[in-house]
């Protein structure tokens, strides 16, 4: 366990049409949400046992009032190597200079597409242009290493690769295509939809020429490759080639319930133990036992459905909104 994702807060200011697509939701209560000092106490005994790496989620994560005062407590933990945020840019103008002054080292933002109609349509918010301008603050305040992430869907967004790596590449930003993923939430995924990583790297030397995978060791999600120009951008093929096995990640949702798989049914509630007073070492304690019992293999078990593979119904997702890629931190 290398990797922890803290989910802030389950709300979000856009309803992407492949994680948020209903017209209702239930959400956490706001009363049960962990205070900033409680995710820090649990974030430290996290690293305490080996995590290096934290990544603040939501839902939209710059929803939750001043973040950044999460960012500098958890920024004075050393033994976090990297702390970062994943984030659907539109508030990110107004907030980028002070996440960066509390000591937030990177930034991921959700971009798929460039066309202001089509992201319109996706989200159901008229809002393209400011995330745009969220990139452009965050570039000009010092964050250097942003990525993109863009789910591409096909019918949707999978004839804007070409464009979205060439606007990659003037951001100076890595672009990062994600196979559409049946993940809870994603109620109107079809296999049809999903383009998969050999699709899209047959298309893109088509266009661009030939393409260099960059065989790394790193534990990330994404496989990277370089093309001819020198650009690099990456692919989360959680669908056609799922990573399980190479997993060094577990996910905080915003009212302390620890996951220790992306697709798990159920979690670990770390808030029940931290309000009943446990101590670090019984909590400690736990987290490993937990850990060490793990065969979590979620996508490789969805994989294995092959026909029957079909998205959660909208109605288990009503009656336990912890199954939300929203609530559980995408
Ligand atoms: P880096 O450290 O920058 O590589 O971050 P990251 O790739 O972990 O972060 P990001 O939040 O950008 O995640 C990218 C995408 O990977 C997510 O949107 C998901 O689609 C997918 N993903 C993230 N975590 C998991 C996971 O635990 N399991 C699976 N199957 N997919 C995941
Ligand atoms: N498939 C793939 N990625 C998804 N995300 C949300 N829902 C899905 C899905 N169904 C991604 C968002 C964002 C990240 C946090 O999770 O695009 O970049
Ligand atoms: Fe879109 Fe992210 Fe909000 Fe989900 S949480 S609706 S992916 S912006």
């Amino acid at each position: 366990m290398r990797s922890l994702r803290i989910s802030v807060t389950d709300r979000c200011n856009l309803r992407c049409q492949y994680c948020m697509p209903e017209e209702e939701y239930v959400w956490l209560n706001r009363h049960e949400l962990l205070t900033y000092e409680e995710i820090a106490e649990i974030a430290d005994i996290f690293t305490q046992l080996g995590v290096e790496k934290i990544r603040f989620t939501g839902g939209e994560p710059l929803l939750r009032r001043d973040l950044d005062i999460l960012v500098r407590l958890l920024a004075q933990n050393d033994r976090i190597r990297d702390l970062a945020l994943t984030t659907n840019g539109i508030l990110l103008a107004s907030s980028a200079e002070r996440l960066r002054r509390a000591g937030l080292h990177r930034l991921t933002v959700s971009l798929d597409t460039l066309r202001p109609d089509r992201f319109r349509a996706l989200t159901r918010k008229n809002v393209h242009a400011q995330v745009l301008e969220g990139i452009e603050v965050a570039r000009r305040v010092g964050f250097e290493k942003i990525k993109l992430n863009t789910v591409v869907v096909r019918g949707f967004n999978d004839d804007e690769l070409v464009d979205l790596i060439a606007f990659g590449k003037e951001m100076g930003a890595e672009v990062r295509f994600i196979e559409y993923m049946d993940v809870g939430g994603a109620t109107r995924w079809s296999m049809e939809q999903v383009v998969s990583r050999s699709e899209m790297l047959s298309r893109l030397e088509r266009q661009l020429g030939p393409i260099e995978p960059l065989n790394e060791s790193e534990w990330a999600p994404a496989d990277r490759y370089m093309l001819p120009d020198g650009t690099v951008f990456g692919i989360i093929s959680s669908i056609t080639q799922p990573f399980c096995c190479t997993c060094d990640r577990a996910r905080l949702t915003s009212d302390g319930i620890w996951f220790l798989c992306l697709y798990a049914q159920e979690g670990v509630d770390l808030k029940r133990l931290l309000r009943a007073g446990a101590s670090r070492e019984h909590i400690a304690a736990a987290i490993m036992s937990a850990w060490r019992q793990r065969t979590d293999r979620g996508a490789e078990q969805r994989k294995a459905l092959r026909e029957q593979r079909t998205p959660l119904p909208a109605e288990d997702l009503r009656k336990n909104p912890h199954l939300e890629m929203h609530t559980r931190g995408g």
